[in-house]
């Protein structure tokens, strides 16, 4: 399998924007607390949430390829492994109406969203810092459609039914896995 040195190479070769390395680094750090979560392969789930996004300034106009992009471009680093290949590449089912099908593929796609609120949550925040987010305030905002109303509730919320993961805790292991990188992220 890739290592996260050559993944990560992969992602700022192909992604510029601070801002969608910002999340790509969140989405990571959520899958591989996810992964501890369930007892799997943190590694692997890592790199899925790491490079999920990582075509998006290529196919931003072109939905259909999302995902698909960076999929082919991990497999011309001689990556074979079906489930990291896979894994990226669920992230564009939406766009094809297909769902996820697996357990890591419902992790990226539930926590995908709840990334940007959490975000959202620490930007509000008079020192624009998650450390200063609890919880309780992600909690307070989740009901509030206009709030960083990109982020999909119902998206997030399926944590409850696909991953057998109660809606608050799911928040905390996502708020604690951001603020472990805080300082990756700049947040
Ligand atoms: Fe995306
Ligand atoms: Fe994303």
């Amino acid at each position: 399998m890739i290592t996260r040195d050559q993944a990560w190479d992969l992602l700022t070769s192909k992604m510029q924007s601070h801002n969608l390395r910002r999340h790509c680094l969140s989405v990571e750090a959520v899958m591989r607390a996810l992964a501890k979560h369930f007892e799997t392969d943190a590694q692997k789930w890592g790199i899925v949430g790491l490079l999920h996004d990582g075509d998006y300034e290529f196919t931003k106009d072109d939905s259909v390829n999302h995902a698909k992009l960076m999929a082919d471009w991990v497999r011309e680093l001689s990556e074979t492994d079906p489930e990291l290949l896979e894994g990226i590449e669920s992230h564009g089912w939406f766009h094809q109406g297909k769902l996820p099908q697996t357990q890591m593929q419902w992790a990226l796609f539930c926590c995908d969203e709840l990334t940007g609120l959490i975000v959202a949550c620490a930007l509000v925040q008079p020192a624009k810092k998650l450390a200063d987010v609890t919880v309780e305030s992600v909690l307070k905002k989740f009901p509030q459609k206009s709030f960083a109303a990109g982020a999909k509730r119902e998206d997030i919320l399926l944590c409850e039914e696909k991953l057998g993961i109660k809606l608050e805790d799911f928040v905390k292991i996502a708020l604690t896995a951001m603020q472990s990188v805080a300082s990756e992220i700049g947040l």
